[in-house]
């Protein structure tokens, strides 16, 4: 693995910045290829990316700094639940660090390696979750309210970004399910829609003109977010979530590109007809509503047959729903 330390080309034009365009940075064409002075990266689907780890970058600052990322907030409810035998990895758990600093949100900005710092803006106690539409009463949930209501476990994920990229992590937190049986949608719900936070002082990306149609919102059909593997993830890898990655609740779908995911989420809405979504809207013939993983649809400017794991270089072949086929399969069927 390479040492060297180069600043990534994250400046790329504005039309061309979509998450794969976040991902194929300099640091690793050049971890591909070997050379330097790389101009006009423009073919972005013919190069795999990997992250180092941070052992392997050999930085010890920032390896502290990562890790005051990972300091509970205070008044935390957090307690690590225990491991479901039923989700097993067919690969090692990505390294802790590596995947604290390699992180799509893009409220603080496109550049991963600013933004899992800018992200330490954000506050995340007190948190309250909006609950609205057709339920069978809205209600205003406090974040350590849900947590200690809930039954919390623990789950190893696969995880596949719709860049190529991806990881295994152990995530903390609850069936979306359980969170349904508890605040109860009527039965004319037939989706759900997930908002994220409006919060221009905090969030550098949502300031000026980013183009972006903040906040960043997402959907599921109601028979996905009652599917067994629907997960709200409030902690990851025995603690509380760190900020950058969707702190204090956040929506994990392994059988679905990364994006289908929302971070630190303030509403949940149920409706009746299918809600729009954040990348749907900025691109909609890159970015479907359902996004399941499928290997044999390209991306309209890569492939997807095969991922890379961050914090190594093999690459490997993507499978069908991510590899969660037997326990969503059954829902797009006809
Ligand atoms: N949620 C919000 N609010 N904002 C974002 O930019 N990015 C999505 C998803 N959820 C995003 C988001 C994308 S593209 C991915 S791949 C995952 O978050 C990344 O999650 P991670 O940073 O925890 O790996």
């Amino acid at each position: 693995m390479p040492t060297i330390h180069i600043r990534k080309t994250w400046d790329l034009d504005r039309s061309a910045a979509t998450p794969e365009a976040d991902f194929n940075g300099r640091r690793a064409f050049l971890a591909q290829v070997g050379l330097g002075g790389l101009g006009g990266l423009g073919a972005y689907g013919l190069i795999t990316a990997c992250r180092p780890s941070v052992a392997d970058d050999g930085d010890v600052d920032v390896e502290d700094e990562l890790r005051q990322t990972l300091v509970p907030p205070p008044g935390s409810a957090f307690e690590p639940g225990k491991r479901v035998a039923a989700y097993t990895l067919d690969r090692p758990l990505t390294d802790e660090l590596t995947a604290a600093r390699y992180n799509n949100f893009y409220e603080f900005g496109l550049n991963k390696e600013r933004c899992w710092r800018e992200a330490q803006r954000l506050t995340v106690r007190p948190w309250t979750i909006e609950v609205s539409g057709l339920v069978d009463k809205p209600l205003t949930l406090g974040i350590d309210d849900i947590i200690r209501k809930m039954p919390v476990e623990e789950r190893l994920y696969r995880f596949r970004c719709v860049e190529r990229w991806s990881m295994a992590v152990p995530w903390h937190g609850f069936s979306f399910r359980a969170f349904m049986d508890w605040v109860k949608p009527l039965s004319s719900a037939k989706f759900v829609r997930f908002v994220s936070f409006l919060r221009r002082d905090q969030a550098v990306g949502q300031r000026g003109n980013s183009g972006y149609t903040w906040p960043y919102y997402e959907g599921l059909r109601i028979d996905e977010a009652a599917n067994e593997l629907c997960f709200v993830a409030t902690g990851i890898y025995g603690h509380d979530l760190p900020r950058q990655h969707g702190a204090p609740f956040r929506m994990v779908l392994p059988w679905k590109y990364g994006y289908k995911g929302a971070k630190s989420i303030v509403k949940i809405e149920f409706v009746e007809k299918q809600p729009r979504t954040f990348w749907n809207d900025q691109n909609p013939r890159e970015y479907g509503f359902l996004s399941n993983v499928d290997p044999n649809k390209p991306h309209p400017r890569w492939s997807q047959a095969t991922e890379t794991m961050i914090g190594t270089n093999a690459p490997r072949p993507t499978l069908p729903y991510n590899g969660y086929g037997e326990f969503v399969a059954e829902m797009y069927k006809g």
